[in-house]
C-alpha cells in the first residue's frame, strides 16, 4: 500500500499538509531513518517506519462496519448481563476501540454502524445534524390517515417540542417512516402518542447508509469506499451548515 508522505499524516490526524511540509523542512519527520526530503514522497504506511520529532506514528485508518442488528442485542460496548452488538463481530476487531453509532432498542433490528472515528459519529449523533433515519414499521392497529397525518406532522411525546416532521408510507399495519431525530425510543413513543403500538422495528436507513440485503441478521461487513466517502461527506456538509 503507498500513500504521500502528507496524506499519511493528514488521515492519522496529526498535521494537516502543510504542517507536514513545514515539519519536512525541519527535519521533524524520518523515514526509515532517514530525514524525509519531501511532504510528497511515496511511503508503505504499513512497512515504513515513520517518525515524528523521534515518535514513532503508527498507521491507524478509522473502521467502518455495517451490521445488521438482532434482537436480543444491546447497543453498548459492554455489559455485565446482557449480549452486546460488539459481540457480534470476530475478535480481531477487539482492539480498535469500536463503539455503536446510536443506539438502537434491544428488540429492534437493523441498520447499526460501528466505528472508532468519534469525529464522525459525534456529528451523525447530534441533533443539530437532522440525519434522516428509515424504519421498516409494523403496528399493532391499521393506520387511518388521521392519525398517519398526526405522526408526519408532529406528535407530542412528552417532551418540550413535537415531534419533527416525519415523511410516512403505510398501507394497513406497516409501512416506513423516516425522522430526522434521535430521542429516546422515539418511533415507539409517537405510535403511543396516537394510541397505537410498535409490533416490529427495523432501520434500513441511516444518514446515506442503506441496510445491506445481503446482510442476514446477526452479519456484519466494513464500509465499501464509496459508503465511507458519502458518510464523510455527510459529515463535512454538516460542518458546513
Ligand atoms: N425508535 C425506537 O422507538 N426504538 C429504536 O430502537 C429506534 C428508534
Amino acid at each position: 500500500m503507498n500513500m504521500r508522505l502528507d496524506k499519511f499524516f493528514t488521515s492519522v490526524g496529526l498535521l494537516s499538509r502543510s504542517e507536514t511540509q513545514r515539519a519536512v523542512r525541519a527535519k521533524r519527520i524520518f523515514v526509515n531513518g532517514a530525514a524525509a526530503k519531501k511532504a510528497d514522497v511515496k511511503i508503505d504506511p504499513e512497512k515504513d517506519i515513520i517518525t515524528l520529532d523521534g515518535e514513532q506514528v503508527l498507521y491507524r485508518e478509522f473502521t467502518y462496519i455495517m451490521l445488521n442488528k438482532p434482537k436480543g442485542y444491546i447497543s453498548a460496548t459492554d455489559d455485565s448481563r446482557l449480549p452486546t452488538v460488539m459481540e457480534l463481530l470476530p475478535e480481531k476487531y477487539g482492539k480498535l476501540g469500536l463503539f455503536p453509532c446510536g443506539r438502537l432498542d434491544r428488540d429492534t433490528t437493523g441498520l447499526m454502524l460501528l466505528t472508532d472515528d468519534g469525529e464522525l459519529a459525534h456529528f451523525l449523533l447530534s441533533p443539530v445534524s437532522h440525519v434522516p433515519k428509515t424504519y421498516y414499521f409494523e403496528c399493532r392497529d391499521e393506520l387511518c390517515e388521521i392519525s398517519a397525518e398526526k405522526l408526519a406532522d408532529g406528535v407530542d411525546i412528552g417532551e418540550k417540542s413535537l415531534t419533527k416532521p416525519a415523511a410516512l408510507e403505510y398501507e394497513g399495519k406497516s409501512g416506513r417512516i423516516t425522522v430526522s431525530e434521535g430521542r429516546y425510543h422515539q418511533i415507539k413513543r409517537m405510535f403511543e402518542a396516537i394510541g397505537n403500538e410498535i409490533t416490529y422495528l427495523e432501520r434500513v436507513t441511516f444518514g446515506p447508509l442503506t441496510l445491506d440485503p445481503a446482510l442476514a441478521r446477526g452479519e456484519w461487513r466494513e464500509l465499501t469506499e464509496n459508503e465511507i466517502k458519502e458518510i464523510q461527506k455527510h459529515n463535512r456538509n454538516i460542518k458546513e451548515n
